[in-house]
């Protein structure tokens, strides 16, 4: 589905957003693109953030997808950097990517449970982590 865009609010800035094979991440990705960011769009499914940063493309917008897994902080640390190698420097970070088990509490094992900390608190740590310091950089960031 190729999107247009709606206005220029966001013309010149430069976006991560994690988790954007689907949902939520998706839609963050074509709204950052609407309003005229430039998407860097990490999953750990290839394929399908490719998709994403496809439909961008198609839409007019300025995207790239690549690989990330948010658990790991040598992954996190390399994808995010790729939008200052690339665009120049960050702006904005979506740390949306999560995981669940859609199971009654007494079913998961705890293997299961402790792969969704990995993925979702320590995810949106280790991406805040490594982006904090881009976004000081850029002068947006946390003061
Ligand atoms: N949908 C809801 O009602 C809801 C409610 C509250 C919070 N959330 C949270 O919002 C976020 C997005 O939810 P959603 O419904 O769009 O989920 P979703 O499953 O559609 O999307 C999650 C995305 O994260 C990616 N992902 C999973 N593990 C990853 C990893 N280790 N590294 C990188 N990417 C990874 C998936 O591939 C997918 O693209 C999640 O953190 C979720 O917990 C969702």
């Amino acid at each position: 589905m190729a999107v247009r865009p709606l206005d220029s609010r966001l013309d010149g800035r430069r976006a991560v957003v994690t988790g954007t094979r689907s949902g939520i991440g998706r839609a963050w990705a074509l709204r950052l693109m609407a309003e005229g960011a430039s998407v860097w769009c990490v999953d750990i499914r290839d394929e399908l953030a490719e998709q994403t940063a496809a439909a961008i493309g198609e839409g007019g917008g300025r995207a790239q997808a690549m690989h990330c897994d948010v658990g790991d902080e040598s992954s996190v640390a390399e994808a995010v950097g790729g939008p200052v190698d690339t665009w120049g420097a960050l702006d904005i970070v979506v740390a949306n990517a999560g995981t669940a088990i859609p199971r009654l509490v007494h079913e998961p094992s705890l293997q299961g449970w402790e792969m969704v900390l990995r993925v979702n608190p320590t995810g949106v740590f280790l991406t805040c982590k490594h982006t904090t310091p881009h976004l000081l950089e850029t002068g947006v960031g946390p003061s």
